[in-house]
Order: structure tokens, then sequence, then C-alpha cells
């Protein structure tokens, strides 16, 4: 049997890792500013994070939501505290498809409204209803082209109230920060009308940040920059370091009903070892300071070509675009410099570093970029 063939993938296998860095089987090694697409943000193979899995695999890895989780229950304390977000309840599942899907479904019931207002160049999961609210024809089939999904424009508040005043859109759903459609940061003004908004017309504000969230920003989500407050908040990607997990942060108004949400696997007792060790590390370490200094640093340092059209993010999510086509600047960065980047569209170069990248590791990638950019 072989694989099903959906990806482009680089010819490259890794099969080791620590920190930043990532070996292949002949030791060839290369230094991950894609952090496995904003997934990796402790480091690779933190043994904290090693001998926390180790240690929890040896008690119980598995039980059923059938039970009482300990570890559920200290996952919630602690995410409540480093996010500022202690009044709010946790749903654990294992994705940012399924935190998306669950937290559409949760202000469907809230507000007993099927509509939903999503942004152009959005991407918010494949799964069925989040390939939904995703803006990417080429990858929603005609099962999923629900059409209860409204696109409104980044920005645009009027065209936001106009939906809103139709009366049947349950909720807003928008990323921290726009990852997949081209680093595209909201602005202050704009979330904050859509907050006021969405309380005035009953539609409950989603805050998708699977990408943008957990530290990358230097805040523990990157919409606290804007001092909003969501209903729903979803996470995935870096709360446990390559684990499967992910959640959705839930505001105290809405009542939860048994059965309303559920899950064979979400919260189970090694992800919330794996997400407990995230946060003991991003706390030690001072990783949000960290990310947001070190992105800093990469910003003000790249090369001043007129090649570069802007650079757009915050801490360690950032956007590069060009005039032209990245497609040989990343391969001469990955093939001749030995670094991985991401992509966004075909003329920006997406960094998505782990949290914990030192400015030592930034300069060794400015360096390469400026070779790579030279003629
Ligand atoms: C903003 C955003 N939401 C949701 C998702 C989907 O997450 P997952 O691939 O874990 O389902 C992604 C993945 O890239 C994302 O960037």
């Amino acid at each position: 049997m072989q694989l099903f063939d959906v990806y482009s993938r680089w010819d490259v296998a890794p099969v080791r890792a620590r920190g930043c860095r990532v070996w292949d089987a002949d030791g060839v090694e290369y230094l991950d500013l894609y952090g496995g697409h904003a997934v990796i943000s402790v480091g690779h193979s933190h043994p904290y994070y090693i001998s926390a899995l180790k240690e929890q695999l040896d008690k119980i890895g598995f039980y059923s939501n059938a039970v009482r989780n300990p570890l559920q229950e200290a996952l919630a304390r602690r995410i409540g505290v480093v996010s500022g977000y202690g009044d709010y309840s946790l749903f654990l599942d294992n994705s940012g498809a399924e935190s998306n899907e669950n937290a559409a479904k949760l202000a469907s019931f809230h507000t007993g409204k099927d509509r939903m207002i999503a942004f152009r160049r959005s991407f918010h999961g494949r799964t069925s209803g989040a390939v939904a609210l995703t803006d990417n024809p080429a990858i929603v089939s005609p099962f999923n082209a629900n059409h209860k999904v409204t696109f409104c424009e980044l920005g645009d508040a009027a065209g936001v109230e106009q939906e809103l005043a139709k009366g049947d859109v349950a909720g807003v759903i928008v990323e921290g920060i726009q990852g997949c459609g081209g680093i595209h940061v909201p602005a202050i003004g704009f979330m904050q009308a859509l907050e006021a908004l969405c309380r005035q017309y009953g539609a409950v504000l989603i805050l998708d940040e699977v990408q943008s969230g957990y530290g990358r920003t230097g805040k523990f989500f990157a919409h606290q920059w804007a001092g909003v407050r969501p209903g729903i908040i979803t996470m995935g990607k870096g709360i446990a370091n390559g684990f499967p997990c992910g959640g959705i942060l839930i505001a105290p108004e809405f009542q939860a009903r048994t059965g309303m949400l559920g899950t064979t696997f979400g919260g189970n007792y090694l992800a919330c070892a794996a997400a407990l060790a995230v946060l003991d590390i991003i706390e030690q370490e001072g990783l949000m300071a960290n990310a947001l200094a070190v992105g800093d640093h990469i910003r003000a340092s790249l090369p001043k070509t007129a090649r570069i059209k802007e650079v757009r993010g915050k801490g360690l999510m950032l956007g590069i675009e060009f005039h032209e086509e990245v497609a040989p600047l990343r391969q001469a960065l990955l093939y001749k410099k030995h670094i991985f980047t991401g992509v966004a569209g075909k003329n920006m170069i997406r960094l998505l570093a782990p949290l914990c990248l030192t400015r030592e590791e930034a300069d060794r990638f400015l360096e390469a970029f400026n070779e790579v950019l030279q003629p």
C-alpha cells in the first residue's frame, strides 16, 4: 500500500530533533523556523516535556471521559491563570479544526441561530464545518459548502453589521492573526468593533487562536493585544507541543448540557500531561517574552531589499511578502542552508519558529537569508 498523496512534501526525513534543530538519518542538521507548522511551541524533544510524558504513561495513559480526570481540571486552572480567562470553562478536544467545529456548534446551540460570519482569506480547518468556514474554494467539497457561512472583508465592520442586522447569525469567527491566508493582523479598532457588534446583535464572537495563540505573539492570545474578550476562544497546535490536542475556552454565560459536545480521545491523560508540561516550560523559560523579542529582532534585521513588499505579523508569527514567487528562495534556504520555513500563498515566506528560538539562531537564519537573496 502507498500513501494517499495529498501533501507536497520536502525531500527531507527528520529522525531526531532538539530545541529548534532537526536532524535527518545522515546527521544533517536543519534549523527549524517552521515549528512543524506552529505546533512546536517549547522546542523539539524538551527534556522536561519528555519526562512528563514518560511519567504519565507509566501511571495511566487513557481512560474515557466517563470518569473525572484530575489532569483536565489542573489544565483548566492553569490555562485560566496564564490566559487571564479564569472565569471561562475549558472543553478539550483533539485538533484546531475540531475546536472550531465545537465553537460553531456551541454558538449555534447558545443563540438558536444557524448562520456564521467568517472572513475573506480565513482558514479554520479541513473537517466539514471548519472547512465551510474557510475561504478557499480549492479545499471545500460540494458536500462541505453548506451555504450557512457569509464571508466578509477583514476590517469591514460595516459589512459585518449589515449581515448581523439580518438577525440569523449565531457567531462571527476570526483568526487572532490570519495565518494560512497570508499573515493579516486585524486592526485593533476592527476587533473592538466586532466585539461591540456581536454584543449588540446577540452573536458569539469566536476567536480562532489555533495558530496565533499560546504565546506566539508575546501575549497568550493574539486578540489580547486588542483588549477584547470573545465568547469562545479556540486552541490547537502549540498547546501540547506535538501531542494531538485542542480545546476551547467558553465564556461564563454559556450553559453546558450533557452530550452537547463530546469526544473519545479529547483531554486524555497524555495530552493533558503534555499540555501541562508546555505551560510549565513557557512560564519557566519566559517563552512568551522571548517570542516577542526574537520576532522583533528578526523583523528589524531583515535585509532591506526592494524585492520584499511587506513584512507582517507579530512575535514569532511573521510573513515576509515578496513581489516575486518565493519557491526558489525557500528551496535555497532548505537545500543549501538547511533551514525550514513555511509559506502562505506563492509570494510569502511564513516563519512560525518554536517560541524558544534564540537570537543566535535567528541571526543564523538572517545571515542565510541574506545570502540566498544575493543575485
Ligand atoms: C487558524 C487555524 N485554525 C484551524 C486550523 C486547523 O487545525 P488542525 O490542522 O489542527 O485541524 C489551522 C491549521 O493550520 C489554523 O491555522
